[in-house]
């Protein structure tokens, strides 16, 4: 997409403004205070961020260089600090916090625990020397595939406590996904469960493992597999262990790892424009720091909060905002297992009042499908707790955003609408809540530290309000990645490839309105936001194709009420096109098998069937065309260059 293409549509001119009960209360409580702390940073870009890694972090051994750039696009910060994270999650509070509670949990069937910091470190520690007595050390890659359960946390701190590096896989990938990123990591452990309980059903877990490991993963030598749902499961002799047996006996203290702070903390998978997910890579220091600077600015995170970010685990959100951040500032942290529809429409409000959640970080997605559900369900709860509500993961349409300011914060609590990626590490753009304004879709101002811009295809500066342009971060942040796992010049080409290496390239459009606030317009690549989830049209094309009746797929994204966008394939068959019942039985079919391919969460919503697809003379699909179709609209491009115009009124469905 040229930067032509990036038109501003949205226009959004509500204000809100904090409460004087809210700002009262809060860290930063004024726009000029505010505006001063960003000035700062922006005079002393190194001094600022130095000054916080001091102040906030416990570091074993201090750091006297704060950036390295010598090896740009690679970047280094606190360079020859050593530090462990866990340590700074846990360890640190038990003299002052030790019987606070670090982790309320709640399973989907409504039975809760609560664990307080110093149970959080015995477990931490015992499930640490566990994995060490199966000799996992500094540097081995762990796969993590678990439910939504505090065993999820304590299996990553126990990870970062042994310098470990851990690779959380969402749960909802199938054992295909699961094998392409063990092999990617080349994971010596997996740790999992027998199964995890979601939307009423089990999720078997350990049979995926099984499955994935069946068909290679010649790495992994041992599976820890927690009992959790208490399904049947295979444990294979010599290789699996019961978390349980695993742990009994083990000592209830672990000495930490002492690590660079640039040791790798984790690899997150996530999508691309093209071929397989990109094992993202983050570092230990510069990481931590990210999370907890974040959560005292954005989420104003005080003593007595309850913190609920209603991510998994499996995505950055619930690393950085429910196994990390709340931990390292010490607070509390609320941990949901199941769907937010068991057994109504109106769990996610119960639990908001039976723990007296404060703050609720949720995303777009969720919030639409519960307006949609009515406003009876969250009126039959007390949310007076609520004091700031949090979006994240896609752009927040203004009308989603009134109902979550009325019905859920009943006009009393900022939204803090967060922008920010696997990439990032942490929040990025984002109100600071006593100090900045709202607008309805926006996710306001860059945070101090964050040198963010939007610029033209040239790579200047866009200064005329309202136009779109590339959004891209001119400075490195110390909670930025530090490469793509085992394919470095992937992560050159990708984020800094565009501009010559001036700036990292987000991958998202943007426009800043007269006041400087930033509207994210959606992705310049092929890749789709699915509620929240980052998906590359490429990848479920190639698992259409890996299907033996395919011979060609193309796939799009369409808006999509609920999701935010939904996927549209158009597919070529070998053979005769399919019609009628045929027809239907071969969608059916095709979804489930993407299912197997990926997961669920990449099911095509839509599929149809075509002689051929759509390409331009040189070969290229023509996926402008496509997306008009998915969308119903009229088709106003030049198609006369198509070798055969049939084909259009195939992929529009009229014969
Ligand atoms: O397109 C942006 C969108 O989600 C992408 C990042 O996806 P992922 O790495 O999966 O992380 C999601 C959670 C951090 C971005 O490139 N995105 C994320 N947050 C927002 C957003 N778009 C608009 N507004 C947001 N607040």
């Amino acid at each position: 997409m040229t930067q032509e293409n990036i038109e501003s549509i949205l226009t959004e001119d509500r204000i809100f403004a904090p409460s004087e009960a809210f700002r009262s209360k809060a860290r930063i409580n004024n726009r000029a205070d505010y505006d001063a702390l960003r000035a700062r940073a922006e005079k002393d870009h190194e001094g600022f961020w130095a000054e916080l890694a001091k102040s906030e972090i416990d570091w074993h051994k201090p750091f006297t260089k704060t950036l390295d750039s010598s090896r740009a696009p690679h970047f280094s910060w606190f360079t020859d600090g050593e530090l462990n994270i866990s340590y700074n999650c846990i360890d640190r509070h038990l003299k002052d916090k030790g019987d606070k509670t670090a982790i309320i949990f709640e399973g989907e069937k409504g039975d809760t625990r609560r664990i307080t910091y110093k149970e959080l470190h015995k477990n931490v520690c015992q499930f640490a020397n566990a994995l060490k007595a199966k000799g996992i050390k500094k540097g081995d890659r762990v796969v993590i595939y678990m439910p939504m359960v505090p065993e999820a946390a304590v299996a990553m701190h126990a990870c970062a406590r042994i310098g470990a590096v851990h690779s959380v896989v969402f749960g909802g990938f199938s054992a295909e996904s699961l094998k392409d990123r063990i092999e990617d990591a080349g994971a010596r452990a997996l740790i999992t469960a027998d199964g995890g309980t979601r939307g009423g059903k089990v999720v078997p877990l350990k049979a995926a493992c099984d499955e994935a490991l069946g068909k290679g993963c010649k790495t992994i030598e041992t599976v820890f597999v927690l009992k959790r749902a208490g399904n049947d499961v295979a444990m294979k002799n010599g290789r699996d262990i019961w978390w349980s047996d695993a742990t009994k006996g083990q000592a209830e203290t672990c000495e930490p790892e002492w690590v660079n702070s640039e040791h790798p903390l984790f690899l997150l998978y996530t999508s691309g424009s093209t071929g397989k997910p990109k094992g993202i890579q983050h570092s230990t220091g510069g990481y931590l720091l990210g999370t907890i600077v974040t959560m005292n600015w954005v989420f104003d995170i005080q003593e007595n909060d309850i913190y609920w970010c209603t991510a998994d685990v499996g995505w950055i959100t619930g690393h950085s905002y429910v196994a990390y951040g709340p931990l390292a500032v010490g607070g509390t942290a609320l941990m949901y297992e199941g769907a937010p529809v068991i057994p109504d429409a109106g769990r996610f409000w119960k639990i908001c009042q039976d723990h007296k959640v404060t703050i609720f970080y949720t995303a777009p997605t969720a919030i639409r499908a519960l307006m949609k559900a009515g406003d009876d369900y969250p009126n039959k709860y007390d949310l007076s707790s609520i004091r700031l509500l949090g979006t994240v993961g896609e752009p927040i349409n203004p009308e989603a955003w009134i109902w979550y300011h009325e019905v859920i914060g009943k006009e009393r609590c900022p939204i803090v609408d967060t922008w920010w990626q696997t990439e990032t590490g942490a929040n990025v753009i984002a109100p600071v809540p006593g100090a900045v304004d709202t607008k309805p879709g926006s996710c306001t101002i860059p945070l101090p530290g964050m040198a963010v811009d939007v610029v033209d295809d040239a790579g200047n500066s866009i200064s005329t309000p309202d136009r779109g342009g590339y959004l891209v971060i001119r400075k490195p942040w110390p909670f930025m990645l530090r490469t793509i796992w085992g394919d470095d010049q992937r992560y050159i080409d990708t984020y800094w490839g565009k501009f010559n290496n001036r700036y990292y390239v987000a991958g998202d459009s943007c426009r800043r309105d007269k006041d400087g606030y930033f509207w994210i317009m959606g992705r310049i690549d092929d890749v789709l936001n699915v509620s929240g989830h980052r998906l590359g049209t490429m990848e479920v094309e190639s698992a259409l194709v890996a299907h033996e009746r395919v011979a060609e797929a193309a796939v799009v994204g369409r808006p999509d009420d609920i999701k935010g966008e939904a996927i549209f394939a158009f597919v070529v068959i070998r053979g005769p096109r399919p019609q009628g019942s045929e027809a239907d039985k071969l969608t059916k079919e095709l979804r489930d098998w993407v299912a197997k391919e990926i997961g669920p969460i990449a099911k095509p919503d839509d599929i149809r069937y075509a002689d051929n697809l759509p390409k331009t003379r040189s070969g290229k699909i023509m996926r402008r065309l496509l997306r008009t179709i998915a969308k119903g609209e009229e088709i106003t491009q030049d198609i006369s260059t198509l070798e055969n115009e049939d084909i259009v009124k195939q992929l529009q469905g009229e014969m």
